[in-house]
């Protein structure tokens, strides 16, 4: 009896060792990835001055900058903040202390976190939308920063990403998605098609705005990227609901959150509110883009 006791204790002890050393390996091997720096050849991009260019990049900020980095670009404490796994905030993007325009060194530093998903640094930042700011033109991205420079300074410390152990560990297991810096190509380069109401330019606007972050790369839907918020997105190929809807259908979703089927979108979940404030011609092109595809079928896990 003691004997078997004694061996079921050598047993269990060895299995916990194990399960340490994995644990330890993993954890080790998510730390180095977030501690990873990345060098990429400078964008040279100019920023321009004009007026209308300003205008545009404030335009282009509101729909896609201003849903997580608040209305006056000062950032948001616990963007994502989920108890396991730890917190994110937004980055203050404007001039006030605690901002990135006192940090940065150079209007580089704006292109490497849009474009990279990466700090001054050169370390991976978590932001998702690295997956659109990688496919905006020059001239696209150089009129945001711009905008973005113009904004008042606010006063606004944030403190960027605190991953504990157990999400460093699911980073190196996979449980958790990839880092934006790992998951988008770096070598593209876009030049924009001509705006206007065309496929084109809708196709553009879908790849520029965050669309396939959350409806899936193919756009018929897939997880949430928030991996603690379970919902599956839909589908808005024309495999799905939208194969019923007209262009003012759409164009009355995007801008009152509530589908021709009668049913409320959840704007934390389907950012509508940010999207409203797309020009008539660009949702006229994303709704003809969407149209323009072949229907899939629903993704389903
Ligand atoms: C889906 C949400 C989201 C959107 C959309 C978004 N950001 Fe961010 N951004 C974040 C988060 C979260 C961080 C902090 C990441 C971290 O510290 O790991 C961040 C950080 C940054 C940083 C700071 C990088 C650094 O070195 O600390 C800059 C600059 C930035 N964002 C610019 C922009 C601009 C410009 C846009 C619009 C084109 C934009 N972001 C859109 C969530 C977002
Ligand atoms: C942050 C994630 C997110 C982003 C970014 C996003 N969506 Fe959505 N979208 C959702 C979710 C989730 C739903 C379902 C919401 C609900 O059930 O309340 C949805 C619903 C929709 C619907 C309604 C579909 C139906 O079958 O009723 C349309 C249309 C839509 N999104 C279009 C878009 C377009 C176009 C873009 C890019 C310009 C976009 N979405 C970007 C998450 C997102």
């Amino acid at each position: 009896m003691k004997k078997a006791l004694k061996w079921i204790g050598i047993v269990l002890g060895s299995l916990i060792g194990l399960l340490l050393v994995v644990l330890l390996g993993l954890f080790i091997s998510g730390s180095s990835r977030l501690n990873k720096t990345y060098d990429f050849p400078p964008s040279n991009l100019t920023i321009p001055t004009d007026e209308a260019s300003i205008a545009f990049g404030k335009h282009r900020a509101e729909v896609l900058c201003e849903g997580c980095h608040g209305p006056d670009l000062s950032g948001v404490e616990n963007w994502f903040s989920a108890g396991p796994l730890g917190t994110v905030d937004s980055a203050n993007l404007t001039s006030g202390e605690g901002g990135v325009g006192q940090e940065f060194q150079s209007d580089e530093d704006f292109v490497r976190a849009v474009r990279h998903g990466i700090d001054p640094e050169g370390k991976p930042i978590f932001m998702p939308a690295v997956i659109s700011g990688a496919n905006l033109s020059d001239e696209d991205l150089g009129a945001i920063i711009a905008y973005v420079k113009s904004v008042p300074p606010v006063d606004h410390i944030t403190h960027g990403n605190n991953f504990t152990p157990l999400a460093k560990i699911m980073l190196a297991a996979g449980i958790l998605d990839k880092l934006p810096v790992e998951a988008v190509s770096h070598e593209v380069h876009v030049t924009a098609p001509e705006p206007g109401a065309t496929v084109e330019y809708g196709e553009y606007m879908v790849n520029t705005n965050d669309c396939r972050v959350c409806h899936g790369l193919n756009l018929n839907g897939g997880p949430f990227p928030d991996p603690t918020i379970k919902v599956i997105s839909p589908n808005i190929t024309p495999g799905g609901a939208l194969a019923n809807w007209s262009e003012e259908d759409f164009y009355n979703t995007i801008h009152t959150g509530i589908t021709p089927e009668g049913y409320g979108l959840n704007p934390s979940l389907m950012p509508w509110k940010d999207y409203s404030n797309f020009y008539d011609d660009e949702l006229k092109a994303i709704w003809l883009y969407l149209n323009s595809l072949e229907p899939l079928p629903q993704y389903a896990k």
